[in-house]
């Protein structure tokens, strides 16, 4: 009798819908459990109401980036529609948040003056990192709280000489821009998409300041930033900057869904990225490169503003014979363009990419081939 009651017991339990409800998070014994906390959206500096996400002037990392361990989830249940998107964008945001605070902690004031820059470039920079920290609350909190909240991880960014992290700064900051206008694409809740846009303007008056007050350049980039449909691409192509194995184990896979296609780079003997000028591509994964298949003719796929521009390419003979590949010379010389390689013109589906994407910075116009030296060095 007490059998048949125990079996009846467990099937109702089983066959009886789940329901969200509160739980007590499982956090593993590795963890002090204060990022535990950080559940609770209403917990510290509240991004819109405090002015912590502009005007913190410590060297030690902001709230919430000084608590770097992963949030267990609070409640049982599905995860919401766009958890996956925040997942994504939380993971991203670690990397460039850690990027200004690894700066800050590096440089001083007077490193930057010496390098020929406005006496308030830390200063500017402490601002951003502060914003940046913002941006990590907000998407912890886009996050419900039935799915975990990714922590941060180990990374390696060119911080050998303020020239060169600034102009790394330079393309982070529109290389967001783009990933943004592409993860718009994604969400499914219409505020979700109103709150990334307006992420994205935050990353834009980043890049106006940088172009303005340290490039002494327009900042302008003509009529329509680049938008880039497929943005988890653009967010696999950071992966070079997290140091292999340093993730908190319980994080989700960064970025996902991800296809893990080889990355690509003009080649080292680049010395102009500007519409017109030839390049040879360098698929710069040793242990990623692209399989061509002889009967299929492959393009390069610029994409620019809102436009995109294929350029048929000569696969035969790779690897030994390199791939050329002239800029479309009908694209303004501005902002930013997005290259890959597609199997399709114009890389209308997701699928059709075989390798890329590669952001090449053209404002200023001399960074872009900078950038590919430093790449190599
Ligand atoms: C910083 O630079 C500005 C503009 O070049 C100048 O007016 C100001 O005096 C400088 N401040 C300091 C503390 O050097
Ligand atoms: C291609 O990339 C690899 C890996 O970064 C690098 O070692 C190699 O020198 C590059 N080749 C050219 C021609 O740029
Ligand atoms: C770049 O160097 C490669 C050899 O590594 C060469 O085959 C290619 O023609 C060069 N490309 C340009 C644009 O000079
Ligand atoms: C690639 O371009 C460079 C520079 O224009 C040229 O020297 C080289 O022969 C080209 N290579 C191929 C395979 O077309
Ligand atoms: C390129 O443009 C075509 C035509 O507007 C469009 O169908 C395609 O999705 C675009 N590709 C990318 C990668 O934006």
């Amino acid at each position: 009798m007490l059998r048949w009651c125990l079996i009846i017991v467990l099937l109702v339990a089983y066959l009886v819908p789940r329901t969200a409800a509160n739980v007590p998070p499982r956090v593993p014994p590795r963890y002090s459990g204060e990022a535990q906390k950080l559940a609770d959206p209403t917990y510290g500096p509240i991004p819109g109401e405090s002015d912590h996400y502009s005007s913190y002037w410590g060297i030690e990392r902001p709230f919430p980036g000084n608590i770097q361990d992963p949030v267990f989830p609070t409640e049982d249940g599905p995860p919401g529609e766009d958890d996956e998107v925040w997942q994504n964008l939380l993971s991203a945001e670690w990397i460039i948040f850690e990027f200004y605070q690894q700066g800050i902690e590096r440089f001083t004031d007077q490193d930057f003056i010496a390098a020929g820059m406005p006496n308030n470039t830390r200063f500017r920079l402490m601002e951003i990192r502060n914003n940046e920290a913002g941006h990590l609350r907000v998407f912890q909190n886009m996050i419900s709280p039935t799915s975990i909240k990714p922590g941060a991880c180990k990374y390696i960014f060119p911080l050998s000489d303020p020239h060169s992290y600034l102009t790394f700064m330079t393309v982070l900051e529109i290389s967001s821009m783009a990933f943004l206008a592409g993860l718009a694409q994604q969400v499914k809740a219409e505020s979700a998409r109103g709150a990334i846009a307006a992420m994205s303007q935050t990353e834009a008056r980043h890049q106006a300041w940088a172009l303005m007050d340290l490039w002494k350049t327009n900042p302008f980039a003509g009529p329509a930033d680049t938008t880039f449909p497929y943005a988890n691409q653009i967010l696999y192509s950071t992966h070079d900057l997290i140091v292999p194995g340093s993730c908190p184990p319980e994080n989700p896979e960064y970025p996902h869904p991800r296809q893990l296609l080889p990355a690509l780079f003009a080649a080292s003997n680049t010395t102009s990225l500007s519409p017109g000028a030839t390049i040879t591509l360098n698929f710069t994964d040793a242990d990623n490169q692209p399989v061509f298949d002889p009967c299929i003719q492959y393009y390069a796929v610029f994409c620019h503003g809102v436009l995109n521009i294929s350029v048929p390419i000569d696969t035969r003979g790779f690897p030994d014979r390199p791939i050329n590949v002239t800029i479309p010379a009908a694209f303004e010389a501005r902002g930013v363009i997005i290259a890959l390689v597609a199997d399709q013109i114009g890389a209308p589906t997701k699928e059709s990419v075989v390798a890329g994407p590669a952001v090449m910075l053209e404002q200023p116009a001399r960074l872009g081939p900078e950038l590919v030296r430093k790449k190599y060095e």
